[in-house]
């Protein structure tokens, strides 16, 4: 990777502290294993809004995965689908939405930025319903993008060929009616709860909330038809100084007891990591970085051998703390450091 992409792909927002200690936060819990529990006919597998998966490991959406590798997100689509996961398409992805679903059977969730004007939301919504997606999954976390000051220093521009190819040819946006960037540019076109209601009765596909931190979020997203909410801080890239997202975990499942599924993405690095966010309540995980490092190392091999990895260490976690069933794993697994 060249160090600008490096800058885009692997940074965060500002001083880089909720990025960091999305990943620190596992390591304050530690394991308390079982043993002599009888291991025979473990599985990783569950059921995600109806879909039947093989374990709980998700890749979460990630834009302009071209200018990691040229196998790009169908190569990505490729991957997921030989290793059996659930594979979201970014918005922002630099293939066309119909080419990577067709590359994958498992890339089936498309990942929706509400659009400045509602004719311009529907035009992607019909597409990902026409191309096959199951979910749409609504980022609602980066109205506005953060303050990136590592891409900043590295000077990052998105190369030549390197483009948000979804979005190209949608209607325009509104101009602004005044001069503030922030509150009368980006803001004055963000979503609102009533966008959300609007877009949940114009669509048959499933709608997934991603960046949902506070419980009575958490909370109006499920009364408004949410059929799921993603605990998530967009990896550290938007908000710097965010709780992380394990520890917010807990909060948020109280909040939804059980009513729809509950996933963590943030530092996601080893399955152990997975199992921990599991005992919190994370019905699934997502994993963005791991993948598009990966990918720029070898291509569609390389995010299947990052996923391979993944599966085989959650495996091995659930084995060594005596559990053979996601079911299994709860909250006593864990003490706090
Ligand atoms: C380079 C990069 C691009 C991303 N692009 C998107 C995006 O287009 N849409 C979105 O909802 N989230 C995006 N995310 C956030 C991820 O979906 C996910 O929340 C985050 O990467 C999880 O943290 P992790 O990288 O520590 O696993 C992006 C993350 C990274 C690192």
């Amino acid at each position: 990777m060249s160090p600008q992409a490096a800058a885009y792909f692997l940074g965060g927002a500002a001083d880089e502290v909720t990025l960091q200690q999305n990943r620190a936060v596992f390591d304050r819990y530690a394991l308390v294993p079982r043993v002599l529990t009888g291991m025979r006919h473990g599985s990783t597998a569950l059921s995600l809004l109806g879909r039947p998966l093989a374990h709980p490991i998700l890749l979460a959406p990630v834009a302009y995965q071209r200018m990691a590798h040229p196998d790009g997100e169908t190569g990505t689509a490729m991957a997921a689908a030989a290793l059996e996961a659930l594979m979201v398409l970014s918005c922002q992805a630099s293939e066309p939405l119909e080419d990577v679903a067709r590359a994958g059977a498992t890339c089936r969730w498309f990942q929706l930025y509400m659009q400045p004007t509602r004719e311009a939301t529907m035009t992607l919504v019909c597409r990902a319903e026409a191309a096959g997606y199951e979910a749409l999954v609504v980022t609602v976390d980066a109205p506005i993008s953060g303050v990136r000051n590592r891409e900043m220093r590295a000077g990052f521009q998105l190369p030549e060929g390197i483009a948000p190819v979804n979005l190209q040819g949608l209607p325009p946006a509104p101009p602004p009616e005044g001069s503030n960037v922030v509150f009368d540019h980006f803001m004055a076109q963000a979503p609102g709860w009533s966008d959300i209601a609007w877009l949940h009765s114009q669509t048959r596909l499933k709608l997934v909330l991603k960046g949902i931190m506070h419980p009575e979020d958490a909370r109006r997203a499920i009364d408004l038809g949410a059929d799921a909410v993603i605990v998530s801080n967009h990896g550290g890239r938007v908000l710097d100084t965010a709780v992380p997202t394990l520890l917010q975990l807990p909060a948020v499942v109280r909040a939804v007891a059980g009513e729809v599924p509950v996933l963590l993405d943030g530092g996601i690095r080893r399955g152990t990591d997975i199992l921990k966010a599991h005992a919190l309540g994370a019905s699934a995980v997502l994993i963005g970085r791991p993948v598009v490092e990966a990918l720029s190392v070898r291509g569609a091999q390389g995010v299947a051998h990052v996923l391979r990895l993944l599966r085989d260490e959650l495996e091995i976690a659930m084995a060594l703390c005596g559990c053979n069933a996601l079911e299994q794993i709860g909250p006593e697994l864990l003490r706090q450091l």
